[in-house]
């Protein structure tokens, strides 16, 4: 299939506006993947787009946990108005698809011999398209992925020649490591195109914006390659930076450590997290996530600190790690949260395991609290409109540690759906302080959802609730 090698802009009247749809270029030197060919348009003749690939094989030889010949395909296109076709080309016949997040409502179909079809109409969306030859199930997961990025057209494109920015353009480049950033540069741009094997970390306080559509990976680098600290980008130096467009894929620790203050993550992709410790994003005080894809082997995102809004992230959680995890670190001031419009599209801890499942870690749970917490004060955190998609091993496990001094008030959960969960067997959710610091109350699940049928008591919901260490737990409908 031909590729474009600039930006393409395909532009076209409809009903009384302009459309416009840009394809990204491809690294010349980079290999397509083979086991999809994507295309998109604003009507026919569609145009191929790029599709990137990263496999699991070289995490396999590294640690034994990582299931070999898995891969993650992935596409990216940019539009202002739609309705753009998507096209997607299968190496198998299928005969169902599916696009998640099923919020969406973008209808798949088999338009012809591995042939896929579904319309997309509005940018910001992060999909993954699946077939029914490889749906996943409790003895695999789903063994070659694809996810399909549209979004927003790009408006602030750095010079070239501005000595304080650090420009990318179209081509694969090795950075032996990870960048340290000084004082001297103030924006890192990856263009479209641009494949970038290596990371950044900010040193001093001035304030760094990361963006464009490239890709940043660490897929040249073993698992917790010394030359990183943490993650591909490292923000916990300084304060507000941002974070905005780009992909990261294949990492050697976490995605993305920005634990300074003030800092914002826009539209960035996260695939391909291999081995236990590819968490997805730790953010400071006053973060903001927003628009973001994260597939992620250990916690998705750390809830963490003070005034944070997550809003409209989709999430793949991979066999371990929690999607919002609030423990770990001895001590946590939990205040003034508020997480919203969240698709979880899998959480993959059962798969693997026997049909039954049968016990977890206890890092795994959408809303949990992992690890030796000592210190613990929580207040007004917020969760609403989080939808779960299929099978849901377990919503919540926050059970405090021995020894925890402190408390957890007025954390509401409202409306929220999960797919199903487990309807007997060890895994519950579970909710408990500690004796005799430890301490939980207020908290309300007002309008979660199991399998359609809204849960009104714990029984209901196969809640297991400590009630020496709890107060006013309630369920509303
Ligand atoms: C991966 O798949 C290939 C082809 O099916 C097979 O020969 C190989 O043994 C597999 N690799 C591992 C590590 O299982
Ligand atoms: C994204 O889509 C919205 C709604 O269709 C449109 O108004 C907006 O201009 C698009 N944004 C960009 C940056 O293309
Ligand atoms: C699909 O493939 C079969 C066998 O190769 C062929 O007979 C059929 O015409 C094809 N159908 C379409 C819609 O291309
Ligand atoms: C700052 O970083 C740039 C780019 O890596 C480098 O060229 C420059 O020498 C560095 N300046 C100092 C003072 O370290
Ligand atoms: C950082 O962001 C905060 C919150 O938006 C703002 O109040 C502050 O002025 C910003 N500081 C800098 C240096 O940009
Ligand atoms: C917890 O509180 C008790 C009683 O106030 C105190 O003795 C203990 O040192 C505290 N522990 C921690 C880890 O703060
Ligand atoms: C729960 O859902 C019902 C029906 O959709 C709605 O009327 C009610 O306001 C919701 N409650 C909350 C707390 O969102
Ligand atoms: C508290 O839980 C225990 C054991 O589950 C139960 O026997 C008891 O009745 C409960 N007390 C209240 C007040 O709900």
């Amino acid at each position: 299939m031909d590729v474009c090698p600039v930006i393409y802009l395909v532009m076209t009247m409809m009903g009384g506006y302009m459309a416009e749809l840009v394809i990204y270029p491809a690294p010349p030197t980079m290999e397509s993947s083979d086991k999809y060919e994507v295309l998109v348009g604003l009507g026919d003749p569609l145009l191929g787009t790029f599709t990137y690939k990263t496999t699991s094989n070289h995490r396999h030889i590294e640690n034994h946990y990582v299931h070999p010949n898995r891969s993650v395909s992935w596409s990216s296109f940019a539009f202002s108005r739609g309705p753009v076709i998507v096209e997607v080309r299968t190496q198998k016949d299928f005969s169902q698809c599916l696009v998640r997040p099923v919020s969406y409502g973008y209808a798949c179909s088999r338009v012809g011999n591995k042939t896929a079809r579904f319309t997309v109409t509005r940018n910001s969306t992060m999909m993954s398209v699946e077939f029914d030859n490889d749906y996943g199930s409790w003895k695999s997961d789903i063994v070659d992925k694809l996810l399909i990025f549209a979004e927003p057209l790009e408006r602030d494109v750095p010079s070239k020649s501005d000595p304080s920015v650090m420009f990318f353009d179209v081509g694969v480049h090795y950075l032996d490591g990870q960048v340290r950033l000084n004082s001297s540069i103030k924006e890192v741009y990856i263009s479209a195109g641009a494949f970038v094997d290596g990371g950044f970390i900010t040193t001093d306080n001035t304030k760094v914006k990361f963006h464009g559509r490239g890709i940043c990976s660490g897929r040249k680098y073993k698992f917790h390659d010394k030359r990183f600290q943490w993650s591909l980008i490292n923000t916990a130096q300084g304060t507000n930076h941002t974070i905005e467009g780009i992909t990261l894929s294949d990492p050697q620790q976490f995605f993305i450590f920005a634990q300074s203050p003030n800092n914002i993550i826009k539209q960035v992709k996260m695939v391909g997290a291999w081995p236990y410790n590819t968490d997805g994003i730790e953010m400071g005080v006053g973060g903001l996530v927003e628009d973001v894809f994260i597939m992620a082997n250990d916690d998705s995102l750390k809830v963490y600190n003070n005034d944070m809004t997550i809003q409209r992230v989709v999430i793949w959680q991979m066999q371990n790690g929690a999607v919002f995890q609030t423990g770990w670190w001895t001590e946590r001031d939990l205040h003034r949260v508020s997480i919203s419009n969240i698709d979880v599209i899998h959480t993959d801890w059962c798969t693997f395991h026997d049909r039954d499942c049968g016990m977890l870690s206890r890092n795994n749970a959408v809303f949990d609290l992992a690890g030796n917490v000592k210190v613990i004060n929580m207040n007004n955190v917020v969760f609403q409109n989080i939808r779960l998609e299929g099978f849901c091993p377990r919503f919540v496990f926050w059970t405090m540690p021995a020894g925890i001094n402190g408390t957890s008030s007025n954390v509401r959960f409202i409306d929220v759906s999960v797919g199903s969960q487990p309807s007997s067997g060890q895994l519950m959710n579970e909710i408990s302080g500690y004796k005799p610091n430890g301490y939980v109350s207020d908290w309300l699940f007002a309008n979660l959802s199991v399998s359609g049928r809204c849960i009104a008591t714990p029984n209901a919901g196969r809640f297991v609730i400590d009630n020496s260490t709890t107060s006013n737990i309630k369920f509303s409908c």
